[in-house]
């Protein structure tokens, strides 16, 4: 195996395990979110992300590779963030719009790995294996997408209401801080 393919071989292994830790995050997620939209996006990218593990399956194997034991610490990292923030937090909008950001960092370094491997391939001229990945690299974008709008059409501005209504009385001394000023 040639260094260039080796190193791909790596970068696979690496969204293998990243993958599967988003796999087993999500459901988590899930459980913890109000809004039925947020539920449905991430009930949605569980199956999706279960394809996208098949599709870095085949690749391995494309390249002479398989899944092996190497962790993704990027990943690690990230879930355990987010997890922790909603530890701190009860059930409601505010945590939905916790749910969306840790999601959204999720898939902000699925879709710099993507494209990366995209990349390489293409380089390497691997055509085949450089449209299998940029099937998953545009899954990704799309849920993105989809994140940003369910975030800015309807959990952001319900945990706003949320948290002005529950802003404690010291606005009663100084008013409001809009009009303060
Ligand atoms: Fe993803």
């Amino acid at each position: 195996m040639d260094e260039i393919t080796k190193l791909m071989v790596e970068q696979l292994r690496d969204a293998y395990s990243a993958e599967k830790q988003a796999l087993r995050a999500m459901p988590r997620m899930m459980k913890k979110a109000s809004a039925q939209s947020v539920k449905d996006a991430l009930q949605m990218h569980v199956e999706q992300t279960e394809g996208q593990v098949e599709r870095l399956e085949k690749a391995l194997e494309m390249l002479g590779g398989r899944p092996g034991r190497k962790v993704c610490e990027g990943m690690r990292g990230i879930i355990e963030e987010a997890q922790g923030e909603l530890e701190e937090h009860d059930k409601g909008p505010l945590m939905d719009a916790l749910i969306i950001a840790g999601q959204q960092r999720v898939e902000h370094y699925e879709i710099a790995s993507y494209g990366t491997m995209v990349a390489m391939a293409k380089a390497c001229g691997q055509k085949e294996l450089a449209n299998l990945l940029a099937e998953t690299l545009a899954e990704e974008k799309q849920t993105d997408e989809k994140l940003s709008q369910l975030a800015e059409r309807e959990v952001n501005p319900a945990a706003l209401e949320s948290a002005q209504q529950t802003e404690p009385a010291n606005d009663k001394r100084g008013g409001r801080r809009s009009t303060a000023a």
